[in-house]
């Protein structure tokens, strides 16, 4: 039995629909009590990973966890592996291509998947860890705006080499279904390093319209968003990417090394999500 959390999340919902289109016969879904899910006919179990204690219906039964990390700190992340490591005898663990590198102590999503990614090791749990580059999903944020004004206005975040997530999904699914993969760390990264302006004009090419992106200073970003009620350690972690990553230049052959197949181009994800951007 492969247990997938997150499984209504960007990356859980490809990971899921995919194991099943793989024809991998057990698989649970962990979603939080009242969500709604896209998945019919799916094993649903439900649990929060805020919540250690009730998690272990879920694990009954499950040999292998897909794990994201929804948090900004690993507090509870202990007890949540300690409950994996009483069921389950692997873990494919969703990290973040900056640990390890030179601006990993400065970032606090970095530092996070560090500290996730040590405890993990520390649990002495079989494992497989997935560092993904930037999600192609996180421009969905942006449809509100594309809908509205055509303008996109935010933080001129570092151009990364941003990644689709049915491709992180599909790595995922190889890691799940084959021990092979335990002990690896794959880097996961798209075809290409990709700007946040490129972004906003590929979206403009796949809805038909003409569409603009417009820096907004750090600082005035931050007044804005604290305005907003936003957390302050939320909008640390959010800012930071913009603050303090420098443009990546790194793309990688692992997508396709696990697959047989190319990771996905932004473009292609943005035409293939059009709709959610008219
Ligand atoms: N965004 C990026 O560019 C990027 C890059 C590298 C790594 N990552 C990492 O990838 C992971 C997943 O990203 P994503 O875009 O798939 O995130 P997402 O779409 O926000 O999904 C998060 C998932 O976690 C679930 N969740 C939230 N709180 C929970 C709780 N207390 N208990 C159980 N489940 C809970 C959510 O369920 P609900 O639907 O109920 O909220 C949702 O299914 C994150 O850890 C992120 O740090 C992201």
């Amino acid at each position: 039995m492969i247990l997938v959390t997150g499984a209504t999340g960007n990356v859980g919902r490809h990971v899921l629909a995919q194991l099943r289109e793989a024809g991998a016969a057990d698989v649970r879904a962990l979603v939080r009590p009242g969500a709604t899910h896209p998945h019919d006919g799916v094993d649903v179990a439900t649990g929060r990973l805020d919540h250690p204690d009730g998690l272990d219906a879920a694990l009954t039964g499950v040999g292998t966890v897909f794990l994201v990390w929804p948090f900004l700190t690993t507090d509870g992340a202990p007890a949540v592996l300690k409950a994996i490591g009483r069921h389950a005898q692997r873990v494919v663990y969703l990290s973040s291509i900056g640990v390890g590198g030179p601006e990993e102590p400065a970032d606090p999503i970095f530092t996070l998947h560090a500290d996730m990614e040590r405890l993990i090791e520390a649990s002495g749990l079989p494992h497989t860890v997935l560092r993904s580059d930037t999600l192609a999903s996180n421009t969905l944020g942006w449809a509100e705006q594309i809908r509205g004004t055509g303008v996109v206005r935010g933080p001129l975040t570092a151009a990364t080499a941003v990644v689709d997530p049915r491709d992180i999904a599909a790595v995922a699914v190889r890691a799940l279904t084959d021990e092979a993969h335990v002990g690896a760390t794959h880097l996961l990264t798209g075809p290409e390093v990709i700007s946040r302006p490129e972004q906003v004009e590929a979206i403009g090419a796949a809805i038909g319209r003409e569409l603009r992106f417009e820096e907004v200073p750090v600082p005035d970003a931050r007044a804005r968003m604290l305005a907003d009620g936003r957390p302050p350690a939320l909008v640390d972690a959010l800012l930071s990417a913009a603050e303090n990553r420098s443009t990546s230049t790194l793309v990688t052959s692992t997508v396709e090394d696990v697959t047989g197949s190319p990771p996905h181009s932004f473009a292609r994800w943005a035409r293939d999500h059009r709709e959610a951007f008219r």
